[in-house]
């Protein structure tokens, strides 16, 4: 992790994505999620504001059909939060790749250019 502290510290945007898995982000999303705490520690224990820099983020999620994706988006956006990155671009989903492949929905295509804006959009 601490290359990942590292680069957390050091960039202008994070773009988490994740397949939905009942509802949810991944497990191994979540594995990778659960060392942020060290971030919420430092502000409750410690006082201190762990990540100077504010951020710009985006949620990209893919899943079959089933369930609900809002699960899934606030999940990331407590992640988001955790790093200093409260400016979040609308989730950005596929949600029926049950019957068409996430490539072919061209929503998720417009999608992706208002992240990709919205990330090099200086205001
Ligand atoms: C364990 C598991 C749970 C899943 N749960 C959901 C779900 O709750 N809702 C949904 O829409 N898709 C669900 N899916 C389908 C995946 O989100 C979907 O097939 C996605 O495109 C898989 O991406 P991947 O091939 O990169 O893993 C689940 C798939 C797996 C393997």
């Amino acid at each position: 992790m601490q290359e990942i502290y590292k680069y957390i510290q050091e960039c202008d945007n994070i773009l988490l994505t994740s397949p939905l898995y009942f509802s949810e982000l991944t497990g191994k999303r979540l594995e990778i999620g659960s060392r942020l705490q060290t971030y919420f520690c430092a502000r409750l224990f410690r006082k201190e504001e762990p990540i100077t820099k504010s951020k710009k983020g985006a949620v990209i999620l893919v899943g079959g059909g089933d369930g609900y994706i809002d699960t899934a988006y606030s999940t990331a956006c407590t992640l988001l939060h955790h790093m200093n990155c409260y400016n979040i671009h609308d989730a950005v989903y596929s949600h029926n790749t049950n019957e068409r492949s996430a490539v072919d929905d061209k929503k998720v295509l417009l999608g992706l250019h208002s992240i990709l804006d919205f990330f090099t959009n200086n205001e």
